[in-house]
């Protein structure tokens, strides 16, 4: 009995030991602000604000999110951009920068430029009116003036040359622009419908094959 009294206390002091190391790592690693660029993989709602097809604002998109409300996320619940700010120590959701109602500290902390339908080639997100890359990067120097303008230009350099930048996009490059069906991942991907949310399944079926629907 006093062994296991001795283990326990051990993994317990273990256990406080490495939870004050890893929060002692994001004090002194913390970013101040996180950027993210892409398409609908990490876009957090700007195609709210976008005349466009690709959109994540119906159920059952947000189903499992605080209220059941579909916000424009192509996810269930959070998106892969509010996971990244999540885990750098930020904050826990990363908003859309098209949406008007941000406030100042919602600025510093970090905006998501993404929008779902767009990719590397200009080309690519013309089909969907997505925000190209080159206006996703735009949008990023607006931000950087908004902000100087409020906060003056050291708080901003702070800011711009500290944070964590993310770009997550190409595979709408890869599966809308250069549709080539003797590449493997489009042969694949042809063979899929992946977009297909999964509640509108039929009953006990877990795939169905369809005409191949284009990622957003
Ligand atoms: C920020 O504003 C100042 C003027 O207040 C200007 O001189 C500076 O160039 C601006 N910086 C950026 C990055 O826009």
């Amino acid at each position: 009995m006093a062994t296991l009294h001795v283990l326990f206390a051990c993994i317990l002091a273990l256990l406080i030991c490495s939870a004050a190391a890893a929060e002692s790592y994001n004090k002194k690693n913390q970013v101040p602000a996180v950027f993210v660029f892409g398409d609908s993989l990490v876009d957090t709602g700007n195609n709210n604000y976008v005349h466009t097809i690709a959109k994540g604002n119906f159920p059952p998109y947000g189903r499992d999110f605080a209220g059941g409300r579909a916000t424009g996320r192509f996810s269930n619940a959070k998106g892969v951009a509010d996971y990244i700010a999540q885990v750098l120590g930020v904050k826990q959701l990363l908003p859309p920068y098209l949406d008007p109602s941000l406030d100042l500290q919602e600025l510093l902390t970090g905006v998501c430029f993404a929008s779902a339908g767009s990719g590397y080639d200009p080309r690519t997100p013309q089909k969907m009116n997505a925000i190209p890359m080159m206006t996703q990067l735009n949008m990023f120097k607006e931000y950087i003036k908004r902000i100087n303008a409020s906060v003056g230009p050291e708080r901003t350099q702070e800011i711009i040359s500290q944070s964590a930048y993310i770009i997550f996009m190409g595979s709408n490059d890869l599966t809308n622009t250069y549709p080539n069906r003797r590449l493997p991942v489009h042969r694949r991907i042809l063979h899929r419908s992946y977009d297909q949310p999964s509640s509108r399944l039929p009953q006990g079926k877990t795939r169905t094959r369809t005409r191949p629907t284009p990622m957003l």
